[in-house]
């Protein structure tokens, strides 16, 4: 297990599927600002709410999926922008609740507003499990989940 920070709570920010490609893809959706970018901007929100942020990505949902078993095991909350796999991944959904089951806040995050989008878009098999949600915002939508996860850890 990651040594949590002196004071600290250990936070995972995971983002799934061509979140990686964030600055190229779509910016008119996601804007024009990239993953680095992301992962500096949540590192220094974590810093502020006293929360040491890491941030990850993968395209696999096996390895997100693995990541949620390890947060439940670590008992590390969770931010999650599950991208493409919000829309019909039922195994990222039973790993997730697994998180929400252990007493993990589990924040759901998009950037865009899928609801506003592509019919595909408008269901989540994440947020029934999730302990909220957050969409449209941009970039500051992880702000937010990161400031509810400290306000439910009483950090
Ligand atoms: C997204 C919205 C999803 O519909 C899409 O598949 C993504 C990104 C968002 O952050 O707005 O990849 O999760």
């Amino acid at each position: 297990m990651e040594a949590t920070h002196k004071g600290t709570r250990n936070v995972i920010v995971v983002n799934g599927p061509n979140l990686g490609r964030l600055g190229v893809r779509e910016p008119d959706v996601y804007g024009s600002d990239d993953l680095a970018a992301l992962t500096r901007l949540c590192e220094g929100w974590g810093s502020e709410l006293g929360l040491h942020v890491e941030v990850r990505q993968s395209d696999d949902e096996a390895e997100m999926i693995g990541w949620m078993h390890r947060a439940v095991d670590e008992q590390t909350p969770v931010v999650m922008n599950p991208a493409a796999f919000t829309h019909y991944s039922y195994g990222l959904s039973d790993a997730a609740h697994m998180v929400t089951d252990a007493g993990l806040p589990l924040m759901e995050v998009h950037i865009s507003n899928p609801s506003a989008r592509d019919s595909f878009r408008k269901y989540s098999v994440i947020s029934p499990v999730a302990t909220g949600t957050i969409t449209g915002m941009g970039f500051y939508g992880y702000r937010l989940a990161l400031e509810a996860i400290a306000h439910l850890l009483g950090a």
